[in-house]
């Protein structure tokens, strides 16, 4: 059975980079959030919302399959997960409301700094250990690179160093991470900003309605941060 509510759903990652960037447009835009911590859902207090605070990697899955109403997630997770679903014939329809002004970071290709690399030709054969196996096959694939490829969820970039994988591909941020574990980024394959997405067979008045008053509030405070 599925839960049917009136109020507005919308998704955001509950710990990570995104979290708390979401929740302070939000905010800005005027709602107001009673978040309880270890809480899954956070009620708006003077609107019809909901949060539903989950993994990023669900969000997409989550509006595609019209179960939450808007999300907030990096296009690299929503690029992902559609690449994913199109390859198992599943639904993967989303409309994008805006991309947003926060959680911009790049995936990219790193191998470990002694490496003497010149080209993508050189990750030929090689191992490459990632959590995005189907934006990283697409780019070898377009470069002509045939690779062995390891599906991580987490530890990523200490795959070269357990001799699990000759390189990784992983989001870079500052860098940081990368330069902590002694690797080096050679290839950018995407990069990603936060987006907010809808779900694409969304026809509730009542939700349209506020979707409607929401989003100029949304376009005005990333105006006002520029
Ligand atoms: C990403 C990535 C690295 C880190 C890189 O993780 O997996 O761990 O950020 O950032 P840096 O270049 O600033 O060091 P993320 O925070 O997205 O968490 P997740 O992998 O658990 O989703
Ligand atoms: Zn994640
Ligand atoms: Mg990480």
């Amino acid at each position: 059975m599925t839960v049917t509510t009136n109020r507005l759903r919308i998704a955001i990652q509950k710990s990570g980079r995104l979290s708390q960037d979401s929740q302070a447009l939000l905010t800005s835009c005027g709602l107001k959030i009673n978040l309880r911590e270890q809480r899954l859902i956070a009620h708006v207090e003077n609107m019809d919302i909901d949060l539903l605070r989950v993994r990023d990697d669900d969000i997409p899955g989550l509006v595609m399959d019209g179960v939450c109403d808007l999300g907030f997630v990096g296009e690299n997770v929503l690029e992902e997960v559609s690449l994913q679903r199109q390859l198992d014939n599943e639904t993967y329809d989303y409309t994008v409301l805006a991309r947003l002004d926060f959680g911009g970071c790049r995936l990219s290709i790193a191998v470990p700094q002694e490496e003497d690399y010149k080209s993508v030709k050189d990750l030929e054969g090689r191992t490459i250990a990632t959590t995005y196996p189907r934006l990283l096959n697409r780019y070898l694939k377009q470069n002509g690179v045939n690779c062995r490829i390891v599906n991580l969820k987490g530890s990523v970039e200490v795959a070269p160093r357990a001799g699990l994988a000759d390189a990784i591909c992983d989001l870079v941020s500052t860098g940081a991470t990368l330069e902590a574990n002694g690797l080096k980024e050679v290839e950018v394959i995407y990069r990603s900003k936060a987006v907010l997405i809808q779900r694409r067979d969304l026809a509730d008045e009542k939700q349209l309605k506020l979707i409607k008053k929401l989003m100029p509030r949304i376009q005005g405070v990333m105006q006002a941060n520029e």
